[in-house]
């Protein structure tokens, strides 16, 4: 490389000694993550000390993504997510990943996705007609615990004991919560045992107790194969290491899986749904084509496969809530050698970060950024479908993508179509700190039968 030609990235300004930009991140990350790109297309930030890169630019993000192999995982995101998800597809380093990769792919492949959808309406059913006129519940937890039961009965192909699932949620939330402060902790700190240290890493050895109970039991009834066919647990266990023959995936890496699935597949998609609920709530024009989309598709019942082409705006509005509150809003990197982005010089071992946030918030990408405006999806010409980066890209591009667009559609257009759902309070109830994803919080609502629907069914 001719450092010659080569630059080093500017720092944004506002660093405080020792504390450097942390107290503007933990405030209000996102408003700070829009102040960076004005700095330049890479910016250094510091984290207390620790000097993170953040990419600001579209065309460099790309480039940190498809070079996966010197742009690899790491950074105190994966340090930490590794405590919990070992050495999964998500995390684990890129001389590791093709391999699982290949393993995994098969479940995430199109000819699978009307069986998936098949299940996620039998799920929504379930879940859908056990409520009652007036009812009053929390979207936030019912989403989350909806989509992890999809992810794990459809994709993964198993079920959770309900006392299990509550308690998986349970720890789930202790280290949502948790997470933020644990990875910005400096090491020795991490180490103090003060009573939310304790209880985050408790609820990681429970995760991953709860999930080695999961396996352990289907591997004991062997039954390789769910009600729709091979899954992706069956297939992970039934693959063969070609050259010893033996299993290719040990328990361990078994349970990494599973962690890994549950965690990746769950918050995303529930936190987009949630935004979508939330935000049509708040925008009256926009819940009323919603709502009218889906009263004239669905007529007051379930989403299912042949429906999806017909739900065109519950697509726009549910991307659009994608766009503004990208589930994965600030992921790290490793590099793993010398080497440049753009202008700038990066030695091997800097930590990077691209955010799909900062890049959704680009107002030459998304003019008038801040504005929901679901019409940006309109399916008019070549327009990309997703937003860039909300899915990551290159190798590492998110495994379910497909499988959460049309998850969400289904999940957005099913409850709108059983019911009206009053938003009782619009304040949000931001978390004190940041979290590992973007979710709106609690959301009680209202349902109500809709009268719509009765006029309406064929
Ligand atoms: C709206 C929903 C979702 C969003 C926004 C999302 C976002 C992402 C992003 C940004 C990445 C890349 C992370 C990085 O670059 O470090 C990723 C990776 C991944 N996601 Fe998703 N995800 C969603 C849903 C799902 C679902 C439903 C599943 C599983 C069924 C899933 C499984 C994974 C896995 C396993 C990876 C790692 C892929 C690899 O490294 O090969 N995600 N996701």
């Amino acid at each position: 490389m001719d450092m010659n030609n080569v630059s080093t990235a500017p720092r944004a300004p506002g660093a405080r000694p020792l504390v450097g930009h942390l107290p503007a991140f933990l405030r209000s990350p996102l408003a700070f993550l829009r102040t960076l790109p004005a700095h330049g297309p890479v910016v250094e930030i510091r984290l207390g000390r620790m000097p993170v890169m953040v990419v600001c630019d579209p065309e460099l993000t790309r480039s940190v993504l498809v070079q996966d192999r010197v742009f690899d995982k790491g950074g105190p995101l994966f340090e930490r997510l590794r405590e919990a998800g070992g050495q999964g597809l998500a995390t684990c380093p890129a001389a590791e990943h093709r391999r699982q990769r290949r393993l995994m792919q098969p479940a995430f492949h199109q000819a699978r996705f009307p069986d998936y959808a098949r299940i996620i309406t039998q799920r929504i059913d379930t879940v859908v007609g056990g409520w009652h006129d007036g009812q009053v519940l929390d979207l936030g937890i019912t989403s989350r615990s909806l989509t992890a039961d999809i992810v794990l009965s459809s994709v993964f192909g198993t079920r959770l004991e309900p006392a299990i699932h509550a308690r998986l949620a349970a720890d789930f939330d202790t280290l949502m919560a948790g997470f933020t402060r644990h990875t910005l902790l400096p090491k020795p700190l991490r180490k103090v045992p003060t009573p939310g240290t304790v209880r985050y890493l408790r609820a990681t050895e429970r995760v991953r107790r709860s999930m080695t109970q999961l396996t352990a039991e289907r591997r004991r009834r062997g039954d390789a194969e769910g009600p729709e066919g091979a899954t992706l647990l069956s297939m992970l266990m039934a693959a063969r290491d070609p050259d010893s023959d033996t299993p290719a995936l040990t328990d361990d890496e078994l349970v990494d899986q599973a962690v890994t699935m549950y965690s990746a597949g769950t918050e995303t998609t529930a936190g987009a749904l949630n935004w979508s609920l939330r935000l049509s709530a708040t925008h009256p024009d926009v819940h009323r084509r919603l709502t009218g989309e889906v009263t004239s598709v669905l007529g007051g019942r379930t989403a299912r496969w042949e429906d999806l082409p017909h739900l065109t705006y519950t697509r726009q509005v549910f991307t659009e809530a994608l766009r503004m509150h990208p589930p994965g809003w600030f992921l790290t990197r490793r590099t793993e050698k010398d080497t440049e982005l753009g202008p700038y010089a990066l030695p091997r071992g800097t930590t990077l970060a691209y955010s799909p946030y900062l890049i959704s918030h680009l107002p030459e990408l998304y003019p008038d950024p801040l504005r929901f405006d679901p019409d940006r999806w309109d399916a008019q010409g070549s327009k990309p479908r997703v937003p860039f980066a909300v899915f990551g890209g290159g190798a590492r591009k998110c495994i379910g993508d497909e499988f959460s667009m049309m998850e969400g559609v289904m999940l957005l257009a099913s409850l709108l179509s059983h019911w009206d759902v009053t938003l009782l309070d619009t304040r949000l109830t931001q978390p004190r700190l940041p979290q590992l994803t973007l979710n709106p919080g609690r959301l009680r609502v209202t349902l109500t039968s809709p009268a719509r629907s009765a006029t309406s069914s064929p």
